[in-house]
């Protein structure tokens, strides 16, 4: 069952979110060679906590931190640790907040510094997925609409989609019907109404789509060990597209044009 939000749910929803957009535009100012990841998630819970919300990814299912940074070839849940940043790599972050019982999640990958062109190119491609995505949650479509926009998008470029890891539903829960592919599962699935609310993920690799799960049972790192972009957003559908509730200015990713 997909759940239908009321304007004042939404509200709330847009309160968790902007939570979370307003760490992500902290964080954005920390990405550089030689800042500890465990820094970077102590100042995400610093502020998640000051603005009275609760760091929903800590203690679920056991995860131990309030964010998720994923560095170069981890696709995603990467644990915060004593690792440096470095020149040239691209960082993820993820973050998700519960506020007032409603739930906000977004994720973003940064270059730390100055990085190759075919990974900048992965960052750009991979957030363009995301844009055309959400352009393609409006009412009267269907859920496979969202995830051909982002297998469209990133066909060209020879990347591997990441199967195994899905948006999702989002609201008093984090994790909420329905599943939200990002490749196309060849049904068409559920159609769209107004007020349904979905975290749409794109997780892309530079070459084979093909993960590992590394022995803490979180960290997830293409099976290639080549780079991998994630971006999310949380978004309400509407009549011409999903409205991002994560929106921000600071770092405007998932807002660009094409
Ligand atoms: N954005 C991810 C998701 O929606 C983050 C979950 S991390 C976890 O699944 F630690 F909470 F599992
Ligand atoms: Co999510």
């Amino acid at each position: 069952m997909i759940a239908i939000r009321t304007e004042r749910e939404i509200a709330l929803l847009r309160q968790a979110n902007q939570i979370v957009a307003a760490v992500h535009a902290v964080l954005k100012d920390m990405i550089r060679p030689g800042v500890i990841t465990r820094e970077i998630d102590a100042a995400a819970e610093a502020i998640i906590r000051e603005k009275g919300a609760v760091p929903a990814f800590k203690g679920y299912r056991g995860y131990p931190a309030a964010t998720c940074i994923s560095i170069e070839e981890v696709v995603v849940h990467g644990i915060p640790s004593k690792r440096a940043l470095k020149e040239g790599e691209i960082v993820s972050i993820d973050i998700g907040v519960s506020y007032k019982g409603y739930f906000g999640d977004a994720a973003v990958t940064w270059p730390c510094g100055h990085v190759s062109p075919d990974r900048r190119r992965l960052l750009e491609v991979t957030d363009l997925a995301l844009s055309r995505a959400i352009r393609a949650a409006k009412v009267g479509a269907f859920l496979q609409d969202i995830s051909r926009a982002v297998e469209k998008t990133c066909r060209a470029d020879g990347y591997g989609i990441v199967r195994d890891f899905v948006g999702h539903g989002i609201g008093t829960a984090m994790h909420e019907d329905p599943q939200v592919p990002n490749f196309d599962t060849g049904r068409r699935g559920p159609r769209l109404k107004k007020g349904m609310v979905l975290a749409i993920e794109p997780m892309v690799n530079m070459r084979s789509h093909e993960v590992v799960l590394l022995e803490d049972g979180w960290t997830a790192i293409t099976a290639d060990h080549l780079p991998s972009a994630h971006f999310e957003h949380s978004i309400v559908v509407r009549e011409n597209g999903g409205e991002i509730l994560s929106a921000s200015r600071e770092c405007d990713w998932g807002q660009r044009p094409g």
